[in-house]
């Protein structure tokens, strides 16, 4: 059985062919450039790009797994969540691939992409304690099986890697924010400034990046002789031990409110053993040895996926594709694309609004 999935969600144009054996028989991504002068993605310059690029990319794939558009069994695209041209431009590739092969569509939430992609290269059995943190999310689920998930937590505001894209740009560091500000805060000094952990005290699974972000810009500001953010000008060393603080404390906050999490996925699902790490935030190696450290505490085992399928990419997509098309879940040729398409949307809901107590 072999799946090609499209991903063209947000700024990268990606594709990939995947078979029920776990082999990647080939891929193919292009990270869009031009995105970085902004210090964020700019919508419409993302689904122009995905336009020009999404047939090369496709064919390159092909050519990468010397495999011919007709052994393939079935074809996905991230259907949504994500920006609506980019969305739409691998839908309509896919479902026209679909429609010309005789061959049958998948339309892939791009979260459960990112949710079911540490089983490739792992062995996770399902329910795992998953946080999915990327540039536009940042939850914590249960993966109960494929399409059914229980929402525990969500950002009340920022998402995590929205949170280090913001803070990049404060220091002036570009886009995306996430890669720079990790390799700085390694010869940083994280005990330098002291920066609030928000929402931690509450009494539920949810998260809040704002006020961390907030706080780091007042210490920028400090740093300017007018008090605007953008003429502070810091030592290196000073850029590095902010980098260093911020992620320090980012990761403080998952941490805490995935033990709160811990408890409560041990009590109602006894049989899971993972903790499982996704999306573009997972690639952060500080991030992932503070959750390894949490799991084992908690006598779990963790997982995550290789760092280059943790930023969007056509594997995740494929795989996904490929988990549903063997349960026999296909969608049809007017399936609509959804800019927002909550995970959890047609499980069951977790108790109390905005999150479970844990
Ligand atoms: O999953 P992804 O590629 O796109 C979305 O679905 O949003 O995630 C992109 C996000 C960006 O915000 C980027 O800054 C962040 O992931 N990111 C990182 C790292 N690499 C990428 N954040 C922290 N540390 C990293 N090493
Ligand atoms: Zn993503």
């Amino acid at each position: 059985m072999i799946v090609l999935g499209i991903e063209s969600s947000c700024d990268d144009t990606g594709a990939a062919l995947v078979n029920d054996s776990k082999e990647i028989l080939g891929e193919a991504l292009q990270s869009q450039e031009e995105h970085k002068q902004y210090g964020g993605v700019v919508p419409e310059i993302a689904a122009r790009a995905h336009l020009e690029h999404v047939d090369e990319i496709i064919s390159v794939c092909l050519q990468r797994a010397r495999i011919n558009l007709n052994q393939i069994d079935a074809v996905a695209a991230s259907a949504g969540p994500g920006l609506i041209g980019g969305v739409v431009v691998g839908v309509m590739t896919a479902k026209a691939l679909s429609l010309a092969l005789n061959k049958p569509f998948i339309a892939v939430n791009h979260l459960e992409a990112h949710a079911l992609c540490a089983r490739i290269a792992n062995h996770v059995e399902f329910p795992y304690l998953l946080l999915l943190v990327s540039g536009g999310h940042c939850q914590i689920l249960v993966v109960k099986n494929v399409g059914e998930y229980e929402r525990l937590g969500t950002t009340i505001d920022d998402a995590a890697g929205e949170a280090f894209d913001k803070v990049a740009k404060m220091l002036n560091l570009g886009y995306p924010g996430g890669p720079v500000i990790e390799k700085l805060a390694s010869v940083g000094d994280e005990t330098r400034f002291s920066l609030p952990r928000p929402l931690i005290g509450s009494d539920d699974c949810n998260l809040s990046f704002s006020g961390l972000k907030t706080a780091v810009r007042k210490i920028v500001e400090s740093y300017s002789p007018d008090g605007e953010v953008e003429h502070a000008i810091l030592p290196k060393q000073d850029v590095a031990d902010v980098c260093a603080c911020f992620q320090f404390a980012a990761t403080d906050c998952l941490v805490r409110k995935l033990q709160r999490a811990i408890k409560y996925f041990k009590q109602k699902y006894p049989d899971g053993q993972h903790l499982v790490v996704s999306g573009g935030v997972a690639s952060n190696s500080y991030l992932r040895s503070a959750l390894k450290e949490l799991a084992e505490k908690n006598n779990l085992e963790f997982a995550a996926p290789p760092i280059r399928f943790c930023t969007d990419n056509g594997v995740m997509v494929a795989w996904a594709g490929l988990e549903r098309f063997r349960l026999g879940y296909t969608s049809p040729l007017d399936f609509k694309p959804r800019p927002r398409w909550p995970l959890d949307e047609d499980a069951p809901k977790a108790p109390g609004a905005g999150g479970v107590k844990a």
